[in-house]
């Protein structure tokens, strides 16, 4: 068994931390070490304590950075890494105008493959070891992400996008299609190497009754499968799905209809819910994705953890990108953004929360935390080295940081993919950037 040691201060969690003072919440070991064989985590503790099985094993020093696990990404779209930056007022002139256009050219799968590899590079430049992504409404759109990512062993979950109205002729399937493009993903990709398959209805908006049954029926047929779609993003969006489903109570109330509301369910926005949909939500352990940069950028409006606590102390939330409409690929943006956006509605979020969300916070929100999001042995070795240091300004700024709180909210509000040293994918060093000052 070829063995390398990472060696690093290492943080991780186990359970989210209610604040600073917690500290069984989570591993803070100042010199430690990661042992790893075969993809996996097979020992980490304090540097002076590495059993002598792995003392011979080559060593990567990656003093005085810290060492966690790998972010998770939660909701991004594959086909709009080059729709980021699109000058729009609001998400249906943004949908319209640019990613409509955009995605239709991931029917080419040349386009395609290209793509799939800058987006695996993007995501682990800037820290991301796994994603949740929508493909575009081509199966081979999906393949080529999936390809790519079972070549590089990553863990990435996507699925091909299923709309069939109120979109371009050459951007919709039929509910026949979508259900039959989905089965075959499924049966060819589900659980090869470390990728899955996701069902992946857009939105209510762009699927007819019959496609969002199909989508029900998949989601009954593959309890195995995560099924992400979008959610009460923009006030527009809502009175158009209002209209097109007039039997409904309310925009969860569409999903529910057609059982989609469940535990392996993801739902990016959640911005402008009732408390009648939080509670459903809630009751059906069903997740809410917040996507700030995204709920900034396209001026949808302003994600009110509090008030979903309020309803249900234990609703599920996850933390993500949505690159294209969010603004950047860095979950240490995302999470910067994160703060501002719950500050300004008068709530605190300690940083030692935000780093639980985007590693086992996330994890448990797709229902790996037994396999990715900590630095513990048997864990997949996923993990990324950060540089508190990462740029001129931070090196400043880090002079006077003294805890581990306060470097953790130096690296949330000033660091980027500059910040990112190294990220480590199954026990490999799969992008590593040499920063030199
Ligand atoms: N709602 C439906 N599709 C999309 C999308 O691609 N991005 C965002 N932000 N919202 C959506
Ligand atoms: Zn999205």
């Amino acid at each position: 068994m070829s063995a390398e040691v990472f060696r690093g201060r290492l943080l991780w969690f186990e359970r989210e931390p209610a604040g600073s003072e917690d500290e069984d919440a989570y591993h803070y070991l100042e010199d430690g070490a990661i042992a790893v064989a075969d993809g996996r985590i097979v020992w980490s503790g304090d540097w002076p304590d590495l059993p002598s099985a792995w003392r011979d094993a080559p060593v990567r020093d990656h003093r005085p950075h810290l060492i966690v696990p790998g972010f998770i990404d939660c909701h991004l779209h594959f086909p709009q890494g080059q729709v980021v930056a699109s000058y729009a007022g609001s998400l249906l002139e943004w949908l319209n105008t640019y990613t409509f256009v955009e995605e239709q050219k991931y029917g080419d799968p040349d386009h395609a493959g290209r793509m799939a590899k800058a987006f695996l590079d993007m995501l682990l430049s800037h820290g991301t070891t796994t994603a949740v992504a929508f493909g575009s409404v081509h199966r081979t759109s999906a393949e080529a992400l999936l390809g790519e990512a079972v070549k590089r062993n990553m863990r990435i979950v996507t699925g091909k996008v299923m709309m069939d109205r109120n979109a371009p002729d050459a951007l919709t399937d039929t509910a026949q299609s979508g259900y039959e493009d989905t089965k075959a993903l499924i049966a060819e990709w589900h659980g090869t190497g470390r990728v899955e398959v996701a069902i992946t209805p857009r939105f209510a908006l762009t699927s007819t009754e019959a496609q969002m049954e199909a989508a029900g029926t998949l989601a009954r047929e593959h309890p195995e499968c995560l099924m992400q779609t979008h959610l009460s993003e923009n006030r527009a969006e809502i009175e158009v799905v209002a209209g097109l489903f007039p039997w409904s109570k309310d925009y969860t109330d569409v999903y529910d209809r057609y059982g989609l509301l469940s535990p392996k369910s993801l739902f990016g926005h959640c911005i402008h819910q009732s408390e009648r949909e939080i509670a459903r939500m809630a009751e059906s352990r069903s997740v809410a994705v917040f996507c700030p940069t995204s709920n900034l950028f396209l001026g949808s409006g302003l994600y009110d953890l509090d008030k979903m606590k309020a309803v249900h102390p234990a609703v599920r939330h996850a933390i993500a990108t949505d690159i294209g409409g969010g603004t950047s690929w860095s979950m240490l943006r995302t999470l910067d953004e994160g703060y501002k956006v719950l500050n300004l509605q008068g709530q605190r979020y300690h940083p030692l929360r935000s780093f639980y969300q985007a590693t086992l916070g996330n994890a448990k929100a797709i229902g790996m935390d037994d396999r990715i999001g900590k630095l513990a042995s048997g864990y997949e070795a996923d993990f990324i080295v950060l540089d508190s240091r990462g740029t001129p300004a931070m090196a400043l700024r880090a002079e006077t940081v003294s805890t581990l709180a306060e470097e953790l909210f130096l690296l949330q509000t000033m660091g980027d993919d500059r910040s990112v040293r190294a990220a480590i994918v199954s026990g490999a060093t799969a992008s590593e950037n040499h920063v030199t000052r």
